[in-house]
């Protein structure tokens, strides 16, 4: 059983608690052996899974269908040779850790639209992110 990693992006709402969704989510991929990041932004959330395939895929099936947020879209799915968010099993990142350079980094504007983003742009801006660790909760 090999590793992927799966990003989707949905929208919710701003007054959305996280603290209850990260609970769950942390200790059901602590068993599963998934880890991640989770971005919530401009009333989006953009996460990745990282972990088998099996279990990635049915994560991401219960995700789905949870009301607490709607339109979910598939950005990436790719085989993985190493983690790149081993050390968490649900690390988040509020709206705070955005910055403009970064967005401009990786999309053809300075504002937060990950339905515009390709699948490996959307990779290495979670993956840079998720450096200033500081922000990571
Ligand atoms: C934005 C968001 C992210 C979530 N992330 C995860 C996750 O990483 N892992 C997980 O097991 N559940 C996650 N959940 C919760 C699932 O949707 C679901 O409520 C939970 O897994 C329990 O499912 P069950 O009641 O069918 O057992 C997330 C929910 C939301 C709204």
């Amino acid at each position: 059983m090999f590793l992927v990693s799966l990003i989707y992006t949905s929208e919710m709402n701003v007054s959305t608690d996280f603290t209850d969704i990260l609970a769950v989510s942390r200790a059901r991929n602590e068993r599963e052996g998934i880890t991640g990041i989770l971005l919530f932004c401009n009333n989006n959330v953009v996460q990745c899974l990282e972990g088998s395939r099996e279990v990635v895929n049915k994560t991401y099936a219960r995700i789905v269908r949870d009301t607490r947020h709607q339109n979910p879209l598939l950005i990436d799915y790719r085989t993985l040779s190493t983690r790149l968010f081993s050390t968490w099993s649900m690390g988040y990142m509020p709206e705070s850790s955005v910055t403009q350079p970064t967005l401009l980094k990786y999309s053809v504007s300075r504002n937060f639209e990950p339905r515009l983003l390709s699948g490996e742009s959307c990779l290495r801006m979670l993956a840079e992110l998720s450096q200033k660790v500081h922000t990571v909760q």
